[in-house]
């Protein structure tokens, strides 16, 4: 440890409204966040999966009845089983499949904007997130894994339900709502895992059989990549889709209908808010960064893009926050290191084509709603519906 370290001050145990607790270390400063993602010996994914808000008896009694449970795998796999089985899923994202699935991207994004632009025909106005964002990243995460594409309406309810049960801030009675479509989920998983070791031909399941892991371990796998891989990037649309709209963003939503106006756009929003905002780490032991002393078991805040998260919840108090680098961290977005997401390359390229089709077939329309409710959990965030009418003339 350098001569010259320092303790950290305590952390605060209540936000400046007194409304939250704030149990993180939050670190902004891009090369701090890069050091800790790539000091994986010292600060641990073990925490990247835990409950932001402690889950109540009732909760977790309604978990337990369908044998709920999180083994670490992947996400927050500290230990040497890491690597191989994250092999095994980079298997079935590999530069060349994505590359290769675009022109069906391409197929359902236009799809779900013609479905859009009947709609708006219709009635006089429509929702992108529900017409346009939600249902195409599920339908290429389910066939690239070579799963069924079924019951997508269930999968995008559960997944905006185990975020806010693990990411949000649910009081007792939310709690118990959002555990039962979580327990629903799960035994939904549990089947889907059954059937698929059966099943003919390729798929996640018979693949993580081969590689040696249980049911338990195949269903905490597929309930964290049934949500990361498909509603993360359904909420990277949604702001994409709002902010063109809304005429904030780095393009307009005329030169959105083109690959390079999308692709700003994207980029743009990426780095301002991205639908994953910030993840987690938990040092491992006692340890540093740069000059500050970090006592083991310390909850760590990476901010990863933009700040309105640790702004909203109150987490910028001064004094647990390192913010002495220039302040983008572009290039940290999809996280680093061993554990950097692996979905980047096929997120990023669903919601350029979903983007640019969708401006260019819908021309004319303006926002019908300025202010939507937005997702707002510890590391996700989204517009919760984009509304649209006709502009008129
Ligand atoms: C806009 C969309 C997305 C964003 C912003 C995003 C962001 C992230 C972040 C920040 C991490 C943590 C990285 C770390 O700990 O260093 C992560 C991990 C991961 N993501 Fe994504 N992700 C997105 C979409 C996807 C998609 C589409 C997939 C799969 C098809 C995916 C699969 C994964 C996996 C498997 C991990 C865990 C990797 C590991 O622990 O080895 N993500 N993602």
């Amino acid at each position: 440890m350098p001569a010259s370290s320092k303790a950290l001050p305590p952390a605060p145990t209540e936000t400046p409204d007194g409304s939250a607790r704030c149990p993180y270390l939050v670190v902004r400063d891009p090369e701090s966040v890069r050091d800790v993602l790539h000091r994986p010996a010292d600060f641990s994914p073990a925490n990247a999966l835990v409950a932001v808000t402690p889950l109540e008896g009732p909760a977790l009694r309604v978990l337990q009845r369908v044998g709920f449970a999180l083994p670490p795998v992947l996400a927050s796999n500290d230990t040497g089983s890491h690597g191989g089985i994250r092999k095994v899923v980079a298997g079935f994202f590999t530069p060349a499949t994505v590359v290769a699935m675009e022109p069906r991207i391409r197929e359902l994004a236009r799809q779900a904007a013609g479905n859009a632009a009947d709609q708006l025909a219709r009635t006089g106005h429509t929702d992108l997130v529900e017409r346009v964002a939600a249902f195409p990243p599920a339908v290429v995460m389910l066939e690239l894994l070579g799963l069924p594409v079924r019951d997508l309406p269930d999968l995008k309810r559960w997944g905006l339900d185990s975020m806010e049960l693990f990411w949000g801030w649910p009081d007792g009675d939310r709690q118990l709502e959002l555990a039962r479509s979580a327990a629903e989920f799960y035994a939904w998983l549990r089947r889907l895992v059954a059937e698929s070791m059966a099943a003919p031909g390729r798929n996640l399941f018979k693949s993580l059989a081969e590689h040696g892991l249980s049911r338990t371990e195949m269903c905490s796998l597929g309930y964290f990549l049934l949500i990361a891989g498909q509603e993360t990037t359904t909420q990277l649309i949604s702001t994409t889709l709002f902010r063109l709209l809304e005429c904030t963003a780095a393009a307009g939503w005329k030169d959105a209908a083109s690959e390079g106006g999308a692709r700003s756009a994207v980029r743009h929003v990426l780095a301002t808010e991205s639908s994953v905002p910030t993840w987690r780490r938990v040092a491992a032991h006692d340890t540093s960064i740069g000059d500050n002393r970090i006592p083991a078991g310390t909850e760590i805040l990476l901010e990863l893009s933009g700040n309105r998260i640790t702004a909203a919840a109150g987490f910028e108090t001064p004094g647990r926050q390192f913010q002495t680098g220039p302040g983008s961290s572009t290039g940290l977005i999809f996280g680093s290191g061993i554990h950097r997401c692996l979905g980047a390359k096929l997120a990023e390229l669903e919601a350029i084509v979903i983007i640019q089709e969708a401006a260019a077939a819908l021309p004319g329309i303006q926002l019908r709603d300025h202010e939507p409710a937005w997702i707002r959990h510890l590391s996700f965030q989204a517009p919760r519906t984009v509304s649209v009418m006709n502009r008129p003339g």
